[in-house]
C-alpha cells in the first residue's frame, strides 16, 4: 500500500477504565499535558507498505529497544490545532499545510511517504470521536501531534524498513505560562539551532532536543522564555524554535515594513502561522512585507534610532506572541533590550492576532483555511 485510507479506517471506542478524565476549567489549562481518549494508529513496513489505519483507545506503545527512532531520532512530527468556533462547529487550520510539510520531512527523514488528504480525513474521524474534548472557549483549542517514528530494530544507520505513525492530541492552553504577555528572548550567538544545508526547515524531534539544555539556562540566568536563535558571523536572526519571528519597522526609507526570515535558507521552519500573517498582510496592503534576512545589528539599529515598532512570534502552539525583551549577548556582555511592542500604536500585531483568531473560533471565514469537522 502506498498510503493508507480512510475507507479502511477502523474505529475502536474506549470504555470504562480507557475512558480519561477530562479538564473541568479551559481557562487554566496548560500546553500539551492533556490528551484525549483517542489516537490513530497505523504501521509500515518496506514490504506490505501500509496496514489499515486504526483509531483506537489511546495506550501506551510498545517498540523494541533497537528501534531506530530511540538511537539515531528517526523521528518527525507536527502540529495542528483544531478550534471550537462561536456556532459551536469544530475547524481544522489548515491542515493541507501540515500534512504537505510533514511529507517533505518524511523525505528528508527516508521514512515512507502517505497520502495527505487521506490522513486529513482519519484526524477529522478522530476529532468526531474526541469531540467532547475540544473545548469550547475562545482561548483555548484541541492540539493535534502527527507523529512518525522509525521502528526497525536494526543498529545500521539507514534507511528505516519498519515505521509507525501515530495521531495523538488533547485540549490546550496557552503555550507560554505567561499567556499573551510579552515574552522575553535570549539572542547568544555562541549556540546555533540550524546551518544551511542541515534539518533546520523541517519538523523533527531532533531541532528541539538540543535547544532544551540552552533553553532552561536562558530561563534560570536571564529570566527568558524562549531563545532567538541566531546564525553566522553577522548574527542573522532565524527563529525561536517553537515559533517564527516578526519584526514591523521604519525601515532605513521610512516605510512602515513587516519583516520576517526567508525561507530559502533553510535555517527557519516554514510555520503555518507564518505564512497565515504574510498572506493577511499582503492582502490588507498597509505595510510594505517583506520575507528577508535582518540582523541583530539593524535590530539595535533600528532600536537606538527609534524605528523599532513591534517584534512578535508566530506559531500553531504559540499563535501570536509579543515580544517585550531580548536579552543579547553582546561583546561579551549580556544586554537587556526592550521593545517597545505593547506600546506602539496603532497595534499591527494585535490586528493580526485578531484577525487570525477570528478564523480560528468561526467569527471570520477564510476560503480555503479551514477544515469543518
Ligand atoms: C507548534 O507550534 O505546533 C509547535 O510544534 C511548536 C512546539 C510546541 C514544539
Amino acid at each position: 500500500q502506498k498510503s493508507f485510507y480512510y475507507d479502511d479506517l477502523e474505529v475502536i471506542r474506549a470504555k470504562g477504565t480507557q475512558l480519561h478524565q477530562k479538564p473541568t476549567d479551559y481557562n487554566n489549562l496548560a500546553f500539551g499535558h492533556v490528551f484525549s481518549d483517542h489516537f490513530v494508529n497505523v504501521d509500515w513496513t518496506v514490504d506490505d507498505g501500509w496496514t489499515k489505519p486504526k483509531i483506537e483507545p489511546l495506550r501506551e506503545l510498545s517498540i523494541h529497544p533497537g528501534a531506530k527512532v530511540l538511537h539515531y531520532a528517526a523521528e518527525l512530527f507536527e502540529g495542528l490545532k483544531a478550534y471550537r468556533g462561536v456556532d459551536g462547529r469544530i475547524r481544522m487550520f489548515r491542515p493541507d499545510m501540515n500534512m504537505e510539510r510533514m511529507r517533505r520531512t518524511a523525505a528528508r527523514a527516508s521514512l515512507p511517504d502517505f497520502d495527505a488528504e487521506e490522513l486529513i480525513k482519519i484526524m477529522v474521524e478522530m476529532l468526531r470521536v474526541d469531540k467532547e474534548w475540544v473545548p469550547n472557549s475562545d482561548t483555548a483549542s484541541y492540539y493535534i501531534r502527527p507523529t512518525l517514528i522509525g521502528t526497525d530494530p536494526t543498529l545500521g544507520v539507514a534507511t528505516s524498513l519498519a515505521a509507525k505513525l501515530f495521531v495523538i492530541g488533547g485540549p490546550v492552553g496557552p503555550y507560554y505560562a505567561t499567556g499573551f504577555k510579552p515574552v522575553s528572548l535570549l539572542a547568544d550567538s555562541r549556540f546555533v539551532r540550524a546551518f544551511p544545508g542541515g534539518v533546520g526547515a523541517y519538523k523533527m524531534g531532533c531541532n528541539y532536543a538540543p535547544t532544551i539544555a540552552i533553553n532552561k539556562n536562558a530561563a534560570r540566568e536571564h529570566g527568558c522564555q524562549q531563545i532567538m536563535w541566531l546564525y553566522g558571523g553577522d548574527e542573522e536572526v532565524t527563529e525561536v524554535g517553537t515559533m517564527n519571528i516578526f519584526v514591523l519597522w521604519k525601515n532605513e526609507q521610512g516605510d512602515l515594513e513587516l519583516v520576517t526570515p526567508p525561507l530559502d535558507l533553510g535555517l527557519i521552519l516554514p510555520g503555518v502561522t507564518r505564512q497565515s500573517l504574510l498572506d493577511l498582510s499582503r492582502e490588507w496592503n498597509e505595510v510594505k512585507v517583506t520575507e528577508k534576512s535582518f540582523t541583530m545589528g539593524e535590530v539595535r539599529k533600528a532600536l537606538k534610532e527609534g524605528r523599532l515598532c513591534q517584534m512578535f512570534g508566530a506559531g500553531t502552539a504559540a499563535v501570536v506572541s509579543p515580544v517585550g525583551e531580548i536579552v543579547h549577548h553582546h561583546n561579551g556582555k549580556f544586554e537587556r533590550l526592550k521593545i517597545p511592542t505593547m506600546d506602539y500604536k496603532p497595534n499591527y500585531m494585535q490586528k493580526l492576532y485578531d484577525a487570525i483568531t477570528d478564523i480560528h473560533y468561526g467569527r471570520a471565514v477564510k476560503e480555503g483555511w479551514t477544515v469543518e469537522v
